[in-house]
């Protein structure tokens, strides 16, 4: 078992264990409080998880109703947000009850930004039961639905009472969601940790407690810095510009891990071309990609990259702030003038 503690707007623990479900009803009392939970989860995860969820909850006193959405991103939408709003509302919670968030990104966004609206802000409890939600979307307090217009166009900073990761859940995802989470385990340790680069050589599955807890303080300590995503949380988008674009040409049917797996691979190219690191570097980050069977190669060109990646919302005025890796373990954001995005994009693929 590890506890990583973060301070931010709120201070908690983010608790990783496991097995931990079996007790989070336990957990839950001791940080959140409340006599009532509302579980939000998607139909897959409710089958397998829920049941288990809701034992314990039961069992350190709560009373719980549960919330099931369709599985998917097309549920990070604005109609399961009001449903589950007027599902609050009619179920008499209050301010001080729970919604716990069991499942991967999608619920734990959707749930996150009912929790930050209804009542102007309830508690709130993280379950997260992907690898990606456990080392990205449930740390950090952004939560969001998607709009016709985008994806993550409403949403809120807010933060939970706690984040409970049970990663025997993982077992039962598939090897290809399983290594969409991978691609943000690798981001985090060519960003931040070379150590971490290291023990990554061996699969994740052999020591997910380190790789999580690891992955988590990386995570922690720049938000920490940054909770409001102002600056220095941008070196947590290594991969990403390109990753979007790719995404974004496929019409999403490429996944966000497999986006950034190519996006990642494409900067680093890209940076040794430009001597920001060394083409062993670059070397070094393919290969990791590569023994996690995500993808290395860019399947568009470079037009049809770039002008998804300009029309991205992070981007600011005339440059772009690109995050390159300088070694492993290591990375600096590069202002690049946006007429010159096409030459680096050029130099990746
Ligand atoms: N808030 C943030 O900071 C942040 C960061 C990164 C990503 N995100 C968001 O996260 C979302 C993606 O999250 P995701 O990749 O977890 O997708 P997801 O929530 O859609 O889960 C992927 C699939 O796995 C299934 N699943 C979940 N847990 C399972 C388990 N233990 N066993 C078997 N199946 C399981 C789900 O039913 C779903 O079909 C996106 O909407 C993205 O925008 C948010
Ligand atoms: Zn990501």
């Amino acid at each position: 078992m590890a506890t990583v503690s973060v301070k931010a707007s709120k201070n908690y623990d983010i608790i990783i264990e496991k097995g931990a479900l079996n007790r989070a009803g336990a957990i839950m009392k001791a940080a959140a409080g409340g006599e009532k939970v509302c579980v939000v989860t998607d139909d897959i995860v409710d089958g397998l998880y829920a049941g288990r969820l809701t034992s314990s909850l039961t069992a350190a006193g709560y009373a719980v109703e549960k919330f099931v959405i369709p599985h998917g991103e097309q549920s990070k939408c604005a109609a399961e947000f009001i449903r589950l709003l007027n599902f609050l509302a009619r179920r008499r919670f209050t301010r001080t009850d729970v919604i716990a968030a069991l499942g991967g990104g999608v619920v734990g966004d959707l749930a996150g930004f009912a929790a930050a609206s209804y009542t102007r802000g309830m508690k709130f409890v993280q379950l997260p039961t992907t690898l990606l939600a456990a080392v990205d979307s449930s740390v950090g307090g952004k939560t969001a639905i998607d709009l016709d217009a985008g994806k993550n166009l409403a949403g809120a900073f807010y933060q939970p009472e706690a984040v409970i990761c049970d990663y025997e859940t993982l077992d039962t995802l598939s090897d290809e969601i399983f290594a969409d989470g991978c691609a943000e385990v690798i981001k985090y340790a060519v960003i931040a940790d070379s150590a971490l680069f290291a023990l990554l050589q061996s699969p994740v599955k052999a020591h997910p407690e380190q790789v999580i807890t690891r992955c988590v303080e990386i995570k922690r300590d720049v938000v920490a810095e940054d909770e409001f995503d102002t600056g220095l949380r941008r070196i947590l988008n290594f991969g990403h510009t390109i990753g979007h674009a790719v995404e974004a040409n496929s019409d999403f049917t490429i996944s966000h891990g497999k986006g950034v797996a190519i996006g990642m691979c494409a900067v680093a190219k890209a940076s040794a071309a430009y001597g920001y690191c060394t083409k062993d570097c670059t070397g070094k980050i393919i290969d990791m990609v590569a023994r996690y069977a995500l993808p290395t190669v860019c399947p568009y060109g470079e037009p049809q990259l770039t002008a998804k990646a300009l029309s991205d919302k992070k981007r600011r005025g005339s440059t772009i702030g690109l995050v390159v890796p300088t070694e492993i373990g290591k990375c600096r954001v590069v202002e690049l003038p946006v007429d010159e995005l096409s030459d680096f994009i050029r130099a990746g693929i």
